[in-house]
């Protein structure tokens, strides 16, 4: 298949033109990659089955792993659902348009062939203009995974989409570069108390703010043993990875960057390509010499997580660029946004973490 890339000249006011195609290849059962404002997704129309089912071939993707319906409008909500509980009416109020997907008990309407089998399905309104104004477009409610082949880190430009996708989907929209750069919170609202099951941009402290109590799915940070069913099912592979094997190593930052230092020597003895993760505030605890040696990225600022939720995929996608066979990464505080980029960066690593 040839696919089509299409430039979006003004990503914050995307024309109409720029889009009709891509909303007719999505209503007539295609496959189009867009932008969001967390990471590219991979659509489809949601409630149509066959449509799913080449989300699955073109990503490699699990076919129990259920699919994100994508809106432009709250009225677009209403018939995706069997209901809409309290949690999820503030929730809506609080964070749509944005980085939030939410979990209902699902319709009628939705295939089982979007939501994995699941009587629930995943919605989410995003509030970039090109993933909005192209669901509204396309008239129809748009299933999207991350545009990544499964396993890898998830696409954050259109480049990434491209290494993955090429012959395999109908188009592209290359609306550059991501906001966000990690996937959306998921909250689901179906059970009594509300309950995290991954976390984003929207934090566990801005949901207890709104909702109180909020529950957190274990398989969020804590290593899954075989008896453990996430309730997303995603949260069950190893993920966000790249190719090579990769350690986090976590402490006080000082300790930190020796313990890096000293494991990332030993690496470079034993002759492996050896990667190197580290922060604006903690690079200069690198000798001159190991940056050199080593592939050595710094991933963005403490102080401004943002920054470091932005880079880290196109931080990890760059090691598999350069063929590098071990990694060793800087952990972060588990809190607010550093609860997101923890709990990508620990699957990434396998949850090998290294305490100092
Ligand atoms: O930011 C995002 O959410 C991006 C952009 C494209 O919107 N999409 C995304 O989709 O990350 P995906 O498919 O890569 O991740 C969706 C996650 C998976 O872990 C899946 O298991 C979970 O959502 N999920 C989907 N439907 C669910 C359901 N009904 N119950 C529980 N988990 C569900
Ligand atoms: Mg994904």
């Amino acid at each position: 298949m040839n696919t089509k890339r299409v430039v979006i000249e003004d990503v914050k006011h995307p024309r109409d033109e720029e889009l009709l195609e891509a909303a007719e290849i999505l209503r007539a059962g295609g496959l189009v990659a867009f932008p969001t404002e967390t990471v590219y997704g991979l659509g489809a129309n949601a409630l149509n089955e066959e449509a799913a089912k080449k989300i699955y071939a073109a990503k490699g993707r699990p076919s129990d792993n259920p699919l994100i319906a994508h809106i432009s409008g709250e009225n677009e909500l209403r018939p995706l659902v069997s209901e809409i509980p309290e949690a999820g009416r503030k929730l809506m109020e609080a964070f749509w348009p944005g980085p939030l997907t939410i979990i209902f008990p699902k319709s009628e309407a939705v295939p089982y062939g979007t939501t994995g089998g699941l009587d629930t399905v995943a919605v989410r309104m995003p509030s970039d203009p090109v993933a909005n104004r192209l669901i509204a477009l396309a008239g129809v409610p748009v299933a999207a995974p991350s545009a990544n082949t499964s396993g890898r880190p998830s696409p954050t430009t259109a480049d990434h989409v491209w290494e993955d996708m090429n012959g395999k989907i109908e188009m592209i929209l290359d609306g550059g570069p991501v906001g966000i750069g990690v996937e959306s919170t998921i909250v689901d609202v179906t059970g009594e108390v509300p309950m995290l099951l991954r976390p984003g941009a929207i934090t566990m402290e801005m949901l207890e703010e709104l909702l109180g109590r909020v529950e957190m799915d274990p398989a969020i940070t804590g290593p899954m043993s075989p008896d453990m069913h996430p309730k997303a099912p995603g949260m069950k592979y190893r993920h966000y990875a790249p190719k090579a094997d990769m350690t986090l190593v976590e402490g006080e930052t000082g300790a930190m960057a020796r313990e890096i230092c000293r494991l990332a020597g030993e690496s470079l003895a034993a002759g492996k390509r050896t990667g190197i993760v580290c922060t604006e505030e903690t690079k200069h605890l690198y000798p001159e010499e190991l940056q050199r040696e080593a592939r050595f990225f710094s991933m963005g600022e403490r102080s401004r997580e943002e920054t470091i939720a932005h880079n880290l995929y196109a931080v990890l996608r760059e090691f598999d660029e350069v063929d590098v066979e071990q990694i060793f990464c800087e952990a972060f505080p588990d809190t607010e946004l550093g609860q997101a980029i923890m709990n990508r960066l620990i699957k990434a690593a396998g949850h090998k973490i290294v305490k100092v």
